[in-house]
């Protein structure tokens, strides 16, 4: 199974800027992403893939998953982005992200891929991941499909914004619900389809970018919708995303305390000395198994994000 790794926050970082590329290791996000892809002109994209390898094997983004973003399948530059980035720097890289991915073809001719390169440089073959970013109509209805391509994939992203041009969305404002829209939310369906693939197939669910990025209350509620349903995390565009996106995708502390409580309630009342129990009263609560399996949930990502309980379970007096 791929590893789950922190991933609230996925920075996003153009390749064609050293600078922002040295920037990024002082930044608490749980991802960096050197872009090759749109955050990247044309011209730019072979200084992009130099600038990137280098900074890969300079190193300091210790604590952090190290992703790069290669061009699509549908481009010249796929391939050209995978060799050169992988063997100049496959030893400190963890995973190829792959944009607009629309069927299971597309994520196996990566693996394939990374395998010869892997293979021929004397790397641990399989040991790169794939982020997979779903982005158009084809492939949502694919999701399934690309989640099980290859063992490789660890994570299903949205990416919002070329999305939105895909199904030709009337919204130029990436998160917001479009004009004339007043029955729900209009990206629902989408986030809900991208994490049941997730969860079918133990991949992390994370939301792509909002592009406001002055407007840091937009960004709470965009990314508290997603974290809402189950999301692990979401892009950050600028630093001051960063710090949000930690906060909103770390489970609350008294929530976190909570969890923890359960679960030590639970495996001490279930066990013959706490009398062997399945549906137990916590203070005014009732819990039972289930309740272990949501608590098993909050405390992971709690854990996850280094938090440290405050209160401790108490056996009742004998
Ligand atoms: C990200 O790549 C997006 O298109 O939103
Ligand atoms: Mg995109």
């Amino acid at each position: 199974m791929a590893p789950q790794r922190a991933r609230r926050s996925n920075l996003a970082v153009p390749g064609s800027s050293p600078k922002m590329l040295e920037k990024a290791k002082g930044l608490p996000a749980d991802q960096v992403f050197m872009d090759i892809e749109d955050a990247v002109a044309p011209i730019a994209k072979p200084e992009a893939r130099k600038n990137i390898v280098a900074a890969l094997n300079e190193g300091g983004y210790e604590g952090k998953t190290r992703v790069v973003r290669v061009n699509d399948w549908t481009t010249q530059w796929t391939y050209a982005d995978v060799v050169e980035v992988v063997e100049g720097a496959g030893a400190n890289l963890d995973c190829i992200m792959l944009p607009k991915v629309q069927t299971a073809d597309q994520v196996v001719a990566l693996d394939l891929l990374l395998t010869q390169i892997e293979k021929s440089n004397g790397l641990e073959v399989g040991r790169i991941g794939i982020e997979a970013q779903i982005e158009n109509a084809l492939g949502l209805i694919n999701v399934d499909a690309i989640a099980q391509a290859s063992p490789r994939v660890e994570t299903i992203i949205f990416g919002p914004a070329d999305f939105m041009a895909s199904i030709n969305m009337k919204s130029l404002v990436v998160g917001e619900q479009p004009p004339g829209y007043d029955v729900g939310d209009a990206y629902h369906y989408i986030l809900m389809r991208i994490l049941m693939a997730a969860r079918a197939y133990d991949k992390q669910a994370i939301d792509g970018p909002y592009l406001a990025i002055k407007d840091l209350d937009g960004y709470r509620r965009v990314a508290g919708r997603s974290a809402a349903l189950g999301f692990d995390g979401k892009w950050v565009l600028h630093p001051d995303q960063v710090a949000a996106a930690n906060e909103v995708f770390s489970p609350k502390q008294e929530d976190y305390d909570h969890a923890e409580l359960i679960l030590d309630a639970y495996d001490y009342y279930t066990s013959a000395a706490g009398g062997a129990k399945g549906a137990v009263m916590l203070g005014d609560e009732m819990i039972d198994e289930a309740s272990r399996k949501m608590a098993i949930v909050i405390a992971a990502k709690g854990r996850a994000a280094g938090m440290q309980r405050t209160r401790a379970f108490e056996k009742p007096e004998a």
